[in-house]
């Protein structure tokens, strides 16, 4: 059993991950100050794990920002803490836009700050979540992780900045100048689309406020509490002319998680970089296709002009993940339209935290 800090364990995918890593046996430290999720989902991480494995979770309601919140999740237990997830952040692109000030606070200072407390508390072993985001508009597909990264918006550029600042991190350590060699185990993993929500219904997406993404704005149109689909752009080079992505299952990028840790603690000190993606791309009109298909509920939807900043088409090279992890996404795009409308018809309005 190892102790593990989960940063942001309250949000979409942390609590998809902490739930697998309660029933792999490990003791999960919290530390969410909720800014945009809900503690209802982290209390229906610890009903579906149940009462011996719920047992092992604890929460610390605090900011990545705040050292004395870091210092008191480092010291909720007195055994020392073997790894941190850091899923805490702001992930939303076109309010990065519109402060991006706000965003290099939360994302880069925040990741800087964790970063410190993991120096302070001994622990040398980090899964970060950065995104498919760094590459822009990317100049192949399918993307490898050697692509050139040139993102587009102040939220990808603060995943970018951390990235380099990991970077930095690690190979500074590992340097001439250190007196042994590094001891950063450190993952960087980039997702690509991730949606879909837990077999059980129970935990899931819930956006605050209207959906910026495809898949919770159809859902939430299927579900009735939104009117309309807009489909932003019909003349994108692909064959139906609508976008194409990469969706991941959220319980496929929650194994991943626990298979990057594994190679961690498992191999020597490293900098990993994977690309966490199916491989396979969908357009939008086939993502709604599918949708209807699972729920048997119609998805009318308009098509409207391109969307600033969009791709035609966003799709990883996964081969790096599955020959340095043997992982590979699992769940196929009818599976995650199943979850994801169980998710949605069983919680219609999320966790009932948020506007509507
Ligand atoms: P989310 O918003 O559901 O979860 C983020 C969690 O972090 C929330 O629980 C939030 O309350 C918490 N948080 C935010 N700022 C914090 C702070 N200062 N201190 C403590 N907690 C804080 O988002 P998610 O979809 O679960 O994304 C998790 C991570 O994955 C983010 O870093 C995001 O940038 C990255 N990512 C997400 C996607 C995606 O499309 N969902 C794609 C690529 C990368
Ligand atoms: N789309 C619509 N209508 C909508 C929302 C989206 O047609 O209401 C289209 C987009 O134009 C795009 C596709 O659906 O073609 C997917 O869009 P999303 O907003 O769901 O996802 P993106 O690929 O644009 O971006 C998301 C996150 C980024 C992250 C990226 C890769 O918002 O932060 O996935 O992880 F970097």
């Amino acid at each position: 059993m190892a102790k593990l800090l989960i940063a942001g364990g309250a949000g979409f995918i942390g609590s998809h991950t902490t739930l697998l890593l309660l029933e792999a046996g490990h003791q999960v430290v919290v530390l969410d100050n909720f800014s945009t999720s809900s503690p209802e989902s982290l209390q229906r991480v610890a009903q579906l794990a149940g009462s011996s494995a719920s047992a092992r979770l604890c929460l610390v309601e605090g900011d990545i920002r705040d050292p004395g919140s870091l210092d008191q999740a480092f010291q909720t237990t007195s055994a020392p803490c073997d790894a941190v997830i850091h899923f805490a952040g702001l992930k939303a692109v076109a309010q990065s836009v519109h402060q991006p000030l706000l965003y290099w606070d939360v994302n880069v200072g925040g990741s800087q700050r964790l970063l410190a407390a993991m120096e302070r508390h001994g622990c040398h072993t980090l899964v970060f979540s950065s995104s498919a985001t760094v590459y822009g508009y990317p100049d192949r597909i399918p993307i490898p992780e050697t692509a050139a990264l040139q993102p587009i918006n102040p939220y990808g550029h603060t995943k970018a900045a951390v990235e380099q600042m990991l970077a930095d991190l690690a190979s500074n350590e590992a340097g001439p100048a250190a007196s042994g060699p590094s001891r950063w185990r450190i993952a960087r993993l980039r997702y690509f689309n991730p949606v879909g929500a837990h077999a059980s219904g129970r935990i899931g997406e819930d956006p605050l406020g209207p959906p910026d993404n495809l898949f919770p704005f159809v859902s939430q149109v299927a579900v009735g509490r939104r009117q309309r689909l807009k489909i932003f752009g019909a003349d994108w080079p692909t064959p139906d002319g609508t976008g194409i992505r990469d969706y991941i299952h959220v319980m496929d990028l929650a194994e991943g998680h626990l298979a990057a840790l594994e190679a961690l603690w498992n191999e020597p000190p490293q900098l990993l970089t994977l690309n966490l993606g199916s491989g396979r791309g969908h357009s939008v009109l086939e993502v709604v296709q599918a949708f209807e298909a699972a729920s048997g509920r119609p998805v009318p939807y308009d098509l409207l002009p391109r969307r600033a900043g969009d791709a035609a088409e966003s799709v990883a090279d996964p081969t790096e993940a599955h020959r340095r992890l043997g992982w590979r996404a699992q769940r196929d795009l009818a599976t995650i339209c199943s979850d994801g409308w169980h998710w949605q018809s069983l919680n219609p309005e999320g966790y009932g935290s948020g506007p509507a």
